[in-house]
């Protein structure tokens, strides 16, 4: 992360353990399972403190114990992130009993049963309750960290999509809007952050090997979509993983997109 060092009047930035994210505290929202789990596990390897804010408490407590297992302190949050008060009140809390968080991965997602299904299927309630999850929340969680990290720099990473450049095989016209709104957030916070040493960006992964990805997809159609990627495989959860170990590592880059997804999509 970044220091802003003072001198002779001028305030000259200058990186200081640019690669060091061991130590710090990170959010991540919807860590109680999949990519979010996975997320969490490997910032946990590299040394990071795990704050887990999610609605599946059963799980997300099993998550907080494997990373305690590995000797790096986290916490369970029960919280649903489409409430700007619950946010609030969970990240008060977090900052008094845990401590102020450096980083914020907002991974959460509206369930695939709820986002599947296009133009004729999605009615007013369900595209409202996407938007409230997947764009109103990483919003709101943004705004809630922003004064914390403005003494001393931060981390923001938003999980988008690549269906935000290329739409979805399944409809899931709601999501794929939000998706493409995460991105537009993505550059207009990093501009605004810029000068806090707030760097903000997103990582955007194609079809990526969850636990659910069996279910959700069957069979045929996992076979079909396969064919339609470059490298020919979804991504393993871990390798998203690490593009958001590589963005909570690096200083200088800010607003972008690394597109995580076997080559199906050029930036
Ligand atoms: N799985 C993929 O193939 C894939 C592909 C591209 C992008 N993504 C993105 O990666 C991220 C993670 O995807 P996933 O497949 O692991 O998701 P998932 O559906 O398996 O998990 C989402 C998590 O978010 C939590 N959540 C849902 N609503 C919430 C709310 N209101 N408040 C707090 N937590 C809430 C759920 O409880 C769950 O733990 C998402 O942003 C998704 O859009 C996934």
């Amino acid at each position: 992360m970044v220091a802003t060092v003072k001198k002779a009047g001028t305030d000259l930035h200058k990186a200081v353990n640019s690669m060091e994210i061991k130590g710090k505290i990170a959010i991540v929202t919807g860590g109680s399972r999949c990519i979010g789990r996975a997320i969490s596990l490997m910032l946990a390897k590299k040394g990071v403190q795990i704050a887990i804010f999610d609605l599946d408490e059963d799980k997300g407590k099993k998550v907080s114990s494997e990373i305690r297992e590995l000797g790096r302190n986290s916490c369970f949050c029960k919280v649903d992130i489409s409430s700007t008060e619950e946010i609030s009140c969970a990240v008060d809390k977090l900052k008094n009993d845990f401590g102020t968080p450096q980083i914020l991965v907002n991974n959460a997602t509206v369930d695939f049963a709820v986002r599947k299904g296009g133009i004729e299927d999605i009615t007013e309630s369900i595209w409202d309750k996407i938007m409230a999850v997947n764009v109103k929340g990483a919003f709101f969680m943004a705004k809630k960290i922003f004064p914390y990290m403005k003494a001393e720099g931060g981390k923001i990473i938003n999980i988008t999509s690549v269906t935000a450049q290329t739409g979805s095989v399944f409809g899931q016209i709601g999501y794929v809007t939000s998706k493409a709104a995460l991105i537009g957030m993505t550059r207009a916070l990093a501009l605004e952050g810029a000068k806090y040493n707030i760097t903000v960006n997103a990582v955007a992964p194609g079809l990526v090997r969850t636990e659910l990805l069996g279910d959700r997809v069957g069979k045929e159609k996992l076979a079909e979509m396969v064919k339609n990627v470059p490298l020919e495989r979804p991504a393993e959860m871990e390798e998203v993983a690490e593009a958001v170990v590589f963005l909570c590592s690096n200083d200088y880059m800010t607003g972008q997109t690394l597109y995580v997804c076997g080559g199906s999509y050029f930036s």
